[in-house]
């Protein structure tokens, strides 16, 4: 597996590739990887001739106060793992070949509606930051297909959103969230848990998935999301929400509605903020 850091050189390699009529995959990320970015590697290596990854800790997607500076920067344990996953090619850009004017100068994206709930609201400007790097690293790898992870949903949404509002030629593809034996969702923050807190992270799991029941049972989507916050309060998370959404737009369904439904749950534990989602079949 080859690295580039630079832009004309990931250029240059992808006008080879294309040359010789080759599909290219593409799988971005942030780094710190674990089995959740191998998978999607995977079905990328499984969908085209060629696959990317990115690894760039995107400054502009990080509010004052998150953890940007602590964010586990480990390239040399990526590269390993990619390729293992048989990625051809990591792109690896420093800040100034993403934002050439600067992150804090640089064009920025607003992806209306879907921004101003859930993540959006509670990360102020994270989706903009978002928007503009994933549009960014599209422009720069000119992917036919990008996979995303199904454990950031309100991501997926915006980014989809993106892609169809900027009638960008991409096909964007996603891939369920991998989990723990005990149902913690992988992420690179759960690293940052105490050994304590990683023993009570799984309750995130199970109480989405005690969301999905009791609505399937026909308790009313308030009375639901008010007990599950209760219940994350109980064992010592601070909940950002525990909420309802329909999955195609992530709007506040009607009462009684029952279908495509997603339960989303953002909460922090100790100085970890943990996000995780069910898709109710
Ligand atoms: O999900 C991530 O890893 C990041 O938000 C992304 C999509 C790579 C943009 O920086």
């Amino acid at each position: 597996m080859q690295t580039l850091q630079d832009a004309a050189g990931l250029r240059a390699t992808i006008r080879g590739w294309r040359a010789q009529g080759h599909t290219i995959g593409f799988v971005p990320t942030l780094g710190n990887l674990h089995a959740g970015h191998h998978s999607l590697v995977k079905l990328a290596r499984a969908r085209t001739d060629r696959v990317v990854a990115s690894v760039f800790v995107n400054p502009t997607q990080f509010g004052p106060g998150e953890d940007f500076e602590r964010y586990p920067r480990t390239l040399a344990q990526d590269q390993v793992g990619l390729a293992e996953a048989e990625c051809d090619l990591l792109f690896a850009p420093d800040v100034a070949t993403i934002y050439p004017f600067g992150a804090d100068r640089s064009v920025s994206l607003h992806v209306p509606e879907l921004t101003e709930t859930l993540e959006g609201a509670h990360r102020p400007g994270h989706f903009d930051g978002v928007a503009t790097v994933v549009c960014k690293l599209f422009n720069l790898v000119q992917p036919d297909i990008a996979i995303f992870g199904q454990k950031d949903f309100q991501q997926l949404k915006v980014i989809e959103r993106l892609v169809r509002d900027l009638s960008l030629p991409v096909k964007v593809m996603s891939a369920p969230t991998l989990r723990a034996e005990d149902g913690l969702a992988l992420s690179s923050r759960n690293q940052y848990l105490s050994p304590n807190d990683r023993a009570t992270a799984p309750l995130i799991y199970e109480t989405l998935q005690q969301m999905r029941d009791l609505i399937a049972k026909g308790h009313a989507r308030k009375v639901v999301e008010q007990a599950a916050a209760s219940k994350l309060e109980r064992a010592g998370f601070v909940p950002d929400y525990a909420a309802i959404r329909r999955a195609e737009d992530l709007a506040e369904p009607a009462d009684g509605e029952h279908e495509g439904l997603v339960a989303l749950i953002a909460a922090r534990l100790g100085t970890t903020r943990l996000i995780d989602n069910l898709l109710f079949d």
